[in-house]
């Protein structure tokens, strides 16, 4: 099958979040099976040029209203394949270093950007004479390409090509005024409740949702919550309506990448035969972020974007109790919400020696807290997958995680005195809970060091590969390839 990604990240060129980890790796997989995929990304100011990139010899034609109508196309490939990546880079709407959001909040004209990202992204299958079986769009910024498809290029080659829509994240939705209809050369036709409009703007999520042949979200447990009033954010009516055409399929891990054997992030290389090299990473983690060099005491690690969805404010809020009253250490990195930034900073400076934070995006040090960390905590409030849990169990480091969408369908509760569980698991998303749970962590680690272990190599045993997850998509692109043609 020929299949197109068209994505407003990739990993290791442009990464927000997990979305970048997921286009950056199932496209491999889905090339090693033997089908013909290729990725299309937008050439933002801060996109980092890896490997070998070539200017596209001619400029690439984009349909949209106003000035912007022209794109440079770069091609290079994703590291350590073959999958072609084609980067669109157009001055006024792609320069600036920002995917989503500019130092004074989310980007004015995202609409617009996006829009023109989605005309370029088809603009380009017709420049390469490419026809793909299917587009596999990722989150709002490329909602409106199924509507492009199902109207104004009706009558080209490209209107057979199904639609595969992945739900990354539900609270992200992308709102535009009425001016992106013309801009993106859309029907007016679309324009009303049942269509493209949610309370007087148009939702670009809803869109997609709406005209994608199919939908995917990413785990089994998610797709069920977003079916709800307090899961849906608003679109739960819409996706009960597409229900029969929605799936969850599990995020994998690119577990080549992510391998604490070969980590080239990593002062030591460990496997589940030989931990030895993790006690390195913890004392090399604790001197970095200017903990207390302590083997014995237990380390919890974040690593994280600071948003409500994580429940981070829960732990900002749990710190004091937690380390007034137990023999613990504390790394964060992340960035986002300056009050939680804050807070992080305030505790940093509050119990110097125990908690230690990195206020920004940094990879390597993201690989060295997931390998040098006891314990990995992730207080969601909502996770439509999460991939920072199964990283943390493939490094052994059991996660403390709030029982959410994918998070429940990944880690396996600890039961004390039986060979179960991969990590520790709390229900409530309150202060109480989680200072509850880390409790039972530290306690573990102190009092039960040897189910602790069993425990660890559990988790380090887990299967998280693309390579079961990637034959559930293959399936559901051929589902989507033969719905397309029937209907
Ligand atoms: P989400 O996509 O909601 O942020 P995921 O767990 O799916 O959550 O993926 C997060 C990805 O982003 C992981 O690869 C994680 O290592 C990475 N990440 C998050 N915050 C940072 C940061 N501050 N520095 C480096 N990597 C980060
Ligand atoms: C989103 C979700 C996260 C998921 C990631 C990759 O950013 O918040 O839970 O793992 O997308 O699908």
């Amino acid at each position: 099958m020929k299949i197109l990604f068209v994505t407003p990240e990739v990993e290791p060129f442009v990464k927000v979040g997990g979305l970048a980890d997921m286009t950056g790796a199932l496209p491999k997989d889905l090339v090693r099976q033997g089908h013909d995929v290729r990725v299309v990304c937008p050439a933002y100011g801060s996109v980092r040029r890896v490997g070998d990139w070539q200017a596209r010899p001619e400029p690439l034609g984009v349909d949209v209203g106003g000035a912007s109508q022209w794109a440079r196309v770069w091609e290079t490939v994703l590291p350590g394949s073959r999958v072609p990546a084609y980067f669109l880079e157009n001055h006024d709407h792609f320069a600036r270093p920002e995917v989503y959001t500019g130092p004074w909040g989310a980007h004015a004209d995202n609409d617009l950007r996006f829009a023109f990202f989605c005309r370029g992204a088809l603009a380009l299958c017709q420049q390469l004479d490419w026809v793909p079986d299917v587009i596999h769009c990722h989150d709002w910024t490329t909602g409106l390409l199924p509507l492009m498809l199902n109207t104004t290029l009706r009558d080209t080659p490209l209107a057979r090509t199904a639609t595969v829509f992945t739900i990354h994240n539900l609270e992200h939705q992308g709102w535009s005024p009425a001016r992106v209809v013309d801009f993106a050369r859309l029907p007016w036709g679309e324009f009303h409740r049942d269509g493209l409009v949610s309370n007087g703007m148009v939702n670009l999520m809803k869109v997609g949702l709406l005209h994608a042949t199919k939908i995917t979200t990413v785990s089994p447990t998610y797709a069920g919550e977003i079916r709800t009033p307090d899961g849906g954010f608003g679109l739960d009516g819409v996706l009960n309506f597409r229900a029969a055409d929605l799936l969850g399929i599990l995020n994998g891990i690119d577990d080549e990448s992510w391998d604490p054997a070969r980590d080239r992030s990593l002062p030591a290389h460990y496997s589940a035969a030989d931990l030895a090299g993790k006690a390195v990473c913890k004392a090399r983690l604790q001197q970095q972020l200017g903990l207390d060099v302590k083997p014995g005491v237990p380390l919890f690690g974040v690593v994280s974007r600071l948003a409500a969805q994580k429940g981070l404010d829960l732990l900002a809020e749990a710190l004091p109790r937690i380390l007034d009253r137990m023999d613990v250490q504390f790394v964060l990195l992340g960035n986002g919400e300056a009050k939680l930034e804050n807070d992080f900073r305030w505790a940093a400076d509050a119990y110097r020696g125990r908690f230690g934070a990195h206020l920004g995006f940094d990879g390597g040090l993201a690989r060295l807290i997931q390998a040098g960390s006891d314990f990995f905590v992730m207080p969601s409030r909502s996770e439509p997958c999460g991939l920072t849990q199964m990283y943390a169990m493939r490094y052994g480091t059991p996660p403390v995680v709030r029982a959410t969408g994918g998070l429940v369908d990944t880690v396996q509760n600890f039961v004390e005195g039986q060979p179960v569980g991969t990590g520790f698991v709390f229900g409530d998303a309150t202060v109480a809970a989680l200072t509850d749970t880390i409790g039972w962590a530290c306690a573990t680690y102190y009092d039960r060091p040897a189910e602790l272990a069993a425990l660890r190599l559990r988790g380090m045993a887990q299967d998280f590969s693309w390579r079961s997850s990637a034959k559930h998509y293959v399936d559901l692109y051929r589902w989507a390839v033969a719905a397309r043609v029937g209907g």
